[in-house]
């Protein structure tokens, strides 16, 4: 008894209280209905967490999926993703439901969330629905353990670059077709490459992170094609230390919140042809800044429709603020 008191000294709730699970990245949090309201004391403890430990768990959460947007609305703005199947009466929820016949598409690729996005969300939140019998766990990598892993002279060298993003991979959900052509275009034009700090630094804790993925980066902004090629291969080989690494093996509602400015992440591919069915909920997040400037974009579109070269991207102008 005495122990429940101080955790709930300590969480600054009656009930809820963390317990961290990695050493850089992920915690539990016990004892809180996320189907309910919370109070500012609950809001803060989940918060205060997702900031310290980059990816938080909260295990037999049997709610609806508006109780999941509800309780997502206390972090943050929800946001519809441009490109993912949503439902058409809650057009925040992105249902990903795979099996033999609909495998994923390319989420075991190492991550931050929508990094085609001039302002990416901030934060995801995850509840598994139907789980395979084996397999489907996801894995986060902290990317500030990641960058603080690297030595002193690397680290001041990737702090003045900037990488240039794309969504090349929801480009291959679009055929040859003139109206498929079209809507690419389109979806182009709304979404020009973003040239975020290879380094950011996040805007509450102040730490600064790798921020660069397989997913969505295509070049080290201003490096020839084989010495960029080169410094993202390092740079992606970071996520695959372990321990930098924690995983979540999922259950029937569990439900993670991850903070993207902090982890990436990586959804194993391995529990095909078993149907896993998670339900997603995506929060806005702010303009990305690092030591190297602020994230914009460069991207003249008409260029990327004929000739998306590396040349093309690199020889764009320069039209950063400083933060
Ligand atoms: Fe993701």
């Amino acid at each position: 008894m005495d122990q429940v008191i101080d955790q709930s000294k300590k969480a600054g709730t009656a009930t809820a209280w963390v317990k961290q699970l990695g050493p850089h990245a992920g915690a539990e949090i016990h004892g809180l209905d996320t189907g309910k309201p919370i109070g500012e004391g609950e809001r803060k403890l989940v918060h205060d967490a997702l900031m310290e430990h980059g990816v938080i768990v909260f295990r037999n959460q049997d709610i609806t999926r508006e109780q999941q947007a509800d309780f997502a609305a206390n972090f943050g703005e929800l946001t519809v993703h441009p490109f993912s199947p949503h439902l058409d009466d809650l057009p925040e929820m992105i249902v990903l439901d795979n099996d033999g016949d609909n495998p994923p598409l390319s989420t075991d690729v190492w991550h931050s969330d929508e990094m085609f996005r001039l302002e990416p969300p901030l934060g995801t939140l995850l509840r598994a629905k139907i789980v395979p019998r084996v397999g489907g766990d996801t894995l986060f990598c902290s990317m500030t353990a990641a960058f603080e892993g690297l030595s002193d002279g690397l680290r001041s060298f990737l702090s003045g670059l900037e990488a240039i993003n794309d969504f090349k991979n929801f480009k291959r959900l679009y055929g040859n077709s003139q109206e498929h052509r079209q809507r690419l275009w389109e979806m182009m034009d709304k979404f020009p490459n973003p040239v975020h700090p290879v380094i950011r630094t996040h805007p509450v804790t102040g730490k600064q992170a790798i921020y660069v993925s397989p997913q969505f980066t295509v070049a080290i902004k201003g490096m020839k094609q084989d010495e960029s090629d080169a410094l993202l291969d390092l740079l992606y080989r970071q996520t695959q230390i372990p321990e930098y690494q924690f995983r979540v093996h999922w259950q029937e509602n569990l439900m993670a919140f991850w903070d993207n400015r902090t982890v990436q992440h990586y959804a194993a591919r391995d529990y095909l042809p078993d149907r896993r069915r998670m339900e997603r909920i995506t929060l806005r997040g702010d303009l990305p800044y690092g030591p190297a400037g602020k994230s914009y974009s460069i991207l003249d579109p008409d260029k990327a429709r004929t000739d998306p070269i590396l040349e093309n991207y690199q020889a764009a102008g320069e039209s950063r603020t400083t933060p």
